[in-house]
């Protein structure tokens, strides 16, 4: 081999690798948004603890999030409805019990072991029915002005509180808390 040909093999050489690094490169580009879509731990991280600007709910509506896979309902409630949540009388619950993750776990199901502020106007909980899962609907509907699952006719109030039908449970109140006067943070 001539030293001229020596260096025009090295030269392609070069081109070669050169084009196959750049085609690498642009692979990697295109594939990275959709592996990091699927790293599990940087999945499960996000969603672990999210923050939900509560800015926009008018009082009287609600604001239905997913969080860790399940939908949770935000309802910014009206004076009416949390005067018809306050005037129930905690014993005479299906279920006696708040289900409330951000205090005692045995603590009574009076409206203000479930609401997150004191006034009783924020209410976050878990949208999943107790009986078998249904995401029930809200906007006061159902016999008790709160929630009503279609699928075998469960009742809850403007608590989230089962009244009436099959579900066993109140809608859980899952870990959450204001982080500024409009965010509040779940989990
Ligand atoms: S799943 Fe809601 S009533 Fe059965």
């Amino acid at each position: 081999m001539s030293h001229a040909e020596d260096h025009e093999g090295t030269r392609r050489d070069f081109l070669y690798y050169a084009t196959a690094g750049a085609g690498a490169v642009t692979a990697g580009a295109a594939i990275w948004p959709l592996v990091n879509q699927m790293n599990p731990s940087a999945d499960v991280q996000a969603l672990s603890s999210i923050r939900v600007d509560v800015s926009g709910i008018a009082p009287g509506t609600q604001l239905t999030v997913k969080w860790l896979g399940k939908p949770v309902f935000i309802r910014r409630r009206t004076d009416k409805e949390i005067e018809a949540a306050r005037s129930v009388d905690v014993e005479a619950l299906p279920d006696p019990i708040a289900r409330n993750a951000n205090i005692d776990a045995n603590a009574p199901a009076e409206d203000a072991n479930r609401t997150l502020d004191e006034a009783g106007e924020w209410l976050v909980e878990m949208g999943v029915c107790t009986h078998l899962g249904c995401v029930p609907i809200g906007d006061g509907a159902g016999d008790f002005g709160g929630w009503f699952c279609p699928c075998h006719g469960s009742h809850y109030d403007s608590a989230g509180r089962i009244r009436k039908g099959p579900a066993p449970e109140n809608l859980p109140v899952p870990l959450a808390e204001f982080v500024d006067d409009t965010t509040i943070k779940l989990g």
